[in-house]
């Protein structure tokens, strides 16, 4: 997949899926922004990259900043001349059904999920559109796509939300050569549900719901990422890509 010298911001990049996704893009030739609140994670995971060979910076972003976003734009510029691909996949579970939620913790669950994807958006499309095109990619989640019963229903609402701007900003803005896509991973083992999948009950719903039988890897999301940022992607916009070994096939 063709993705070399391409200039790809990742926001929470020092995370469980944005590292691995980072390494994996940096591995066929992108130079990668990582945009993460966590400091020290951050700048661990940037020099991590460094060390394999790859271009690589780190940005400290709240993600809900719009201070925060014009400042990591602008750095991306600054430093490669270019934003090619934006990958909006910071992201929070606050793990409440809706009868126990509040509605500071329900705005919580929009601004970061949601909001993150809007703010980026709208500052990335401006540099995508000058420079002749672009691609973003948007995490979801397979809640994005369904009801899933085991989900705080906020987190399955603010994904549906990315899955929709996904489409509207793809046929929006492909006239300036802008594609946008999102990707829907069902249970992957990161530190967003390590401590959850110790709990024997919630390991088990969540690996007898996928068809393949096992739990999706950062690997498995890293690859759907590096195809929709890739040249071989560039017919592919508006896409809701799955990866989730069937989840949501029934
Ligand atoms: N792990 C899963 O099972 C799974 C499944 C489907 C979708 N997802 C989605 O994948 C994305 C990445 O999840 P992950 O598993 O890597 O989780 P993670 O907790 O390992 O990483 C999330 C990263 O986002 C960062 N972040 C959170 N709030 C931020 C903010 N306000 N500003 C900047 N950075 C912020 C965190 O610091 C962290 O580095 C999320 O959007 C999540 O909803 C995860």
């Amino acid at each position: 997949m063709n993705v070399k010298d391409k200039t790809i911001l990742i926001t929470g990049g020092a995370g469980g899926l944005g590292s691995v996704m980072a390494e994996k893009l940096g591995k066929n030739g992108a130079k990668v922004f990582i945009l993460d609140l966590m400091e020290d994670k951050g700048r661990e995971v940037t020099q991590a990259l460094k060390d394999k060979g790859i271009e690589a910076w780190f940005c400290k972003v709240d993600v809900t900043s719009e201070e925060d976003w014009k400042s990591a734009i602008d750095y991306a510029v600054e430093q490669t001349g270019r934003v090619d691909v934006l990958v909006n996949n910071a992201g929070i579970n606050i793990r409440k059904p809706v009868e126990e939620m509040s509605i500071d913790e329900w705005v919580t669950m929009m601004k970061v999920n949601t909001g993150s994807t809007f703010l980026g958006t709208k500052y990335a499309i401006p540099v995508m559109r000058r420079q002749g095109g672009g691609a973003i990619i948007n995490t979801s989640s397979v809640c994005g796509l369904i009801g899933h019963k085991f989900t705080p229903e906020a987190y399955t609402a603010s994904k549906g939300a990315v899955t929709m701007l996904t489409k509207a900003i793809a046929s929006r803005y492909a006239k300036d050569g802008i594609r946008c896509n999102s990707i829907h991973p069902s249970t992957v083992d990161t530190p967003f549900v390590r401590k959850n999948l110790e709990d024997p009950v919630f390991r088990s719903q969540r690996l007898g719901e996928v068809p393949l039988g096992r739990l999706a890897t950062s690997e498995d999301v890293a690859n759907a990422v590096l195809y929709l940022a890739s040249e071989e992607a560039s017919f592919i916009n508006g896409v809701a890509l799955p990866v989730d070994g069937g989840v949501t096939c029934y």
